[in-house]
């Protein structure tokens, strides 16, 4: 048999940068990205609620871009692009993103800023990313979940066939800059939905950040600065660490502890049809998979309990009655099917996390229908006050 066999090793290296006013005009962030370069070209995609709240922002680029002549050598004035989910569901915009970057002539080398939250970051990430086969990207994330999340990761993708991230593909991007100013103009809700994941991450892997957590749930629903900060820096910390030092940054395994609380919370948004956001789902799904994790032995009581009542007190309800089926009485069974589209989605053998303390998570490879059930009905008695 004749065999040609290569080996090859690519290393990523990606900074998360975090500051105020990123363009303001004597900002040097943005600018030390391309240190030692010149001739740099940039084009931009922007959220358009973010581009409606702040109007300054376009005319701020134009100036940072216009006054730093010895880097940059090609500006393209940004195109703007429907914020939120919607974005990742019409193909028509991923569209306009590739033709933007083909009419506005940006080429392998040049840089593709997104500013917005998750999804337009997601659609953007997936445009540079295929355009070319790939040129450079930089993410500036503007919502809590982006910020903490998903802005600081290597993923990408939009939506097909009606299955979110059906599309999408693995690329770090050369950098992210967090800017705390552009928070200012969110909605409470997009700011609350933003801490479950938070809340996710330090269960997991953290007990001392899920404490602080606890201890300034109200501060941080007051969107007190000083602890938003906090909660964006230490999970956004425990994030990269998790993809850089866990083994498996491009999720080739069929395991993937950060989805902890996530296969019934992508249902349940499904299921609403997205009336509730991934944030919201996601503190159903963790409320959710804790009183799993209690009622199989595996996590104490009391630990179950300062968990619930932290999410809540961060502003998160944990019941919504797509969680109930047509009787109101049981479990909806079309959430159970969350189990199933859950392990088809990541390939394998069908793998949950639970924890077993407060930091520490543990695999499942079995989930029980009927005490999925009792989960669901403690969940309804909470909401109810029946406890
Ligand atoms: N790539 C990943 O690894 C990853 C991980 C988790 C989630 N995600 C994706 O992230 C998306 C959710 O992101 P999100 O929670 O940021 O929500 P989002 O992108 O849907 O934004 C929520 C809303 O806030 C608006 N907005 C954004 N910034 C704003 C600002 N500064 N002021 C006012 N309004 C603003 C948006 O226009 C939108 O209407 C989902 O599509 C999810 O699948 C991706
Ligand atoms: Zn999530």
């Amino acid at each position: 048999v004749k065999e040609i066999r290569q080996t090859f090793t690519i290393q990523f290296d990606y900074k998360v940068l975090f500051t105020e006013s990123v363009f303001a005009p004597n900002n040097k962030v943005f600018e030390n990205l391309f240190s030692g370069q010149e001739n740099v070209s940039v084009g931009f995609v922007i959220d358009s609620e973010v581009d409606k709240l702040h109007p300054e922002l376009e005319g701020q680029i134009k100036n940072y871009i216009d006054s730093r002549p010895h880097v940059f050598s090609k500006y393209a004035s940004p195109v703007v692009i429907p914020g939120g989910e919607h974005c990742k569901n019409d193909p028509w915009i991923l569209e306009l993103v590739l033709e933007y970057i083909e009419q506005e002539k940006l080429d392998k080398h040049a840089y593709l800023i997104a500013i917005g939250g998750g999804a337009v970051l997601d659609l953007a990430g997936y445009a540079a990313a295929i355009a070319h086969r790939g040129l450079n990207h930089v993410r500036i994330p503007t919502t809590v979940l982006s910020q903490n999340d998903s802005g600081v990761g290597v993923k990408n993708g939009v939506n097909y066939f009606g299955k979110k991230n059906f599309l999408g593909t693995f690329a770090p991007p050369h950098a992210v800059i967090n800017d705390i100013r552009f928070l200012d103009t969110l909605p409470n809700r997009e700011s609350i939905a933003g801490m479950s994941e938070a809340v996710k991450v330090a269960l997991l892997k953290d007990p001392k950040f899920f404490y602080w957590i606890e201890e300034n749930a109200s501060k941080l629903y007051q969107r007190e600065e000083k602890a938003l900060s906090k909660l964006i820096y230490d999970c956004a910390v425990l994030h990269v660490n998790h993809i850089g030092k866990n083994g498996d940054p491009f999720e080739k395994g069929s395991s993937r502890p950060l989805d902890f609380g996530h296969w019934s919370a992508h249902k349940l948004e499904q299921l609403t049809h997205f009336s509730i956001k991934h944030g919201e789902a996601v503190a159903i799904g963790l409320a959710l998979d804790c009183l799993y994790s209690t009622k199989t032995g595996i996590l104490d009581k009391t630990e179950c309990d300062r968990i619930l009542s932290t999410l809540e007190s961060l502003g998160f309800e944990l019941f919504h009655e797509q969680l109930l089926g047509q009787d109101a009485a049981s479990v909806n069974p079309n959430l159970l099917e969350g189990l199933n589209e859950f392990q088809e989605h990541l390939g394998g053998q069908l793998t949950i996390m639970l924890i077993n303390k407060i930091g520490s998570g543990i695999e499942t490879h079995d989930m029980n229908p009927e005490i999925i059930n009792e989960c669901v009905m403690d969940l309804k008695s909470r909401a109810t006050n029946e406890f």
